[in-house]
């Protein structure tokens, strides 16, 4: 990514300051409404516990859940409320560090690991009003610790408890997903090669002029899925479902799942990518954890066999090498399509 100005930084020295290059297009501004508003609906809540033990009716409203909204909150995850509140301390305690700590871990030049902001490739684009630290989590072996604030006190042991709980929470959703596309439980898992996690820790100051930003521009994850860690009570996130935009509501201690482009891919279009964004305000800073699993590098991904059927399911995506895909996706910033529009193939 190229260099970009700290916004917590633009904020602490002026807060009533927003530069121009933060200033969305009117059409892209969270403030711009198009006709319909389904800003009153709810993505689902899945109960982790019941799905885990085989809760038929929460195995069809998780299936529901992927096909028609790509987003959903899990309650019952079995995650320590002591791991999740060490985790939010942890990423807190990193974003009050002085500016001059935190500029050690800044991101290299083609490198998305380290602080600053991601998927800048350009001068004239608009910037995301957020600063974030990204990390590659596990396995511990791929990890840079060059650029981990291993000296800030626990930040360390909080990943390390964090990824290990979304992993087992990653493997039972995985669990239950290989047998809704046709698999033995541990197909994906398998199918995946050594999986890999990266986490985003986000960073929105506030901003005197929230209908004018964006804190995260419109995007799919390149993931199979991502859970999200987020505020408990400030509302950012928003999904686009139905065309309109819809504000996922905090539940404390929920986490919020999303299918990314790889499940999207394997399951032939049958579960969705959804484009999501997060807008800031004028109150309160907002912070929020993102955990994206991936597969190994060489994994092939595409529609999986037991997905496709020439009359009912016609193959919709071509086969691509994980490592070419995520390339594509760090290459460029999005145009309001899905980055998984990239392998469609033409309709005949
Ligand atoms: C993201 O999905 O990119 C961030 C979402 C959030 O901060 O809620
Ligand atoms: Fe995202």
């Amino acid at each position: 990514s190229l260099p970009v100005p700290s916004v917590q930084e633009i904020v602490r020295n002026d807060s009533l300051c927003v530069p121009e290059r933060y200033i969305q297009e009117r059409q892209n501004r969270p403030d711009y409404h198009s006709e319909v508003s389904y800003a009153s609906s709810e993505i689902p809540v899945i109960n982790m516990s019941l799905l885990a033990n085989g809760d038929k009716d929460e195995l069809r409203k998780f299936d529901i859940a992927c096909k028609e909204w790509g987003f959903f909150q899990i309650t019952n995850h079995g995650i320590a409320e002591t791991v999740i509140h060490n985790m939010k301390d942890a990423i807190a305690a990193f974003f009050q560090l002085p500016f001059d700590e935190k500029k050690k871990y800044t991101m290299p030049a083609n490198d998305v690991q380290g602080y600053g902001q991601g998927y800048v490739v350009s001068e004239q684009q608009k910037l995301d009003w957020s600063d974030v630290l990204f990390l590659v989590t596990l396995p511990p072996s791929v990890r840079n610790l060059k650029l981990w604030p291993v000296a800030l006190p626990g930040f360390k042991e909080s990943i390390d408890q964090y990824s290990t709980e979304i992993r087992k929470v990653t493997e039972e959703i995985f669990a239950k997903l290989s047998l809704l596309m046709g698999m033995d439980t541990d197909g994906l898992k398998m199918l995946h090669g050594e999986m890999k996690q990266a986490t985003r820790m986000n960073y929105y100051p506030t901003c005197s002029r929230p209908e004018l930003v964006l804190g995260v521009s419109p995007h799919s994850d390149a993931s199979t899925i991502t859970l999200l860690l987020q505020d408990d009570k400030i509302t950012g996130l928003q999904i686009k479902h139905k065309d309109s935009w819809i504000p996922v509501k905090p539940i404390p201690d929920a986490i919020v799942v999303n299918i990314g482009d790889v499940a999207e891919v394997l399951s032939n279009g049958l579960y969705k990518s959804v484009e999501h964004r997060a807008v800031t305000n004028d109150k309160k800073a907002r912070m929020s954890v993102a955990t994206f699993v991936i597969p190994s590098e060489e994994v092939e991904i595409g529609p999986l066999e037991s997905m496709v059927d020439d009359k009912q399911f016609p193959r919709m995506y071509r086969n691509m090498k994980y490592v070419d895909y995520l390339r594509h996706t760090l290459e460029r910033k999005m145009d309001g399509k899905a980055h998984t529009e990239y392998l469609k193939l033409p309709l005949d």
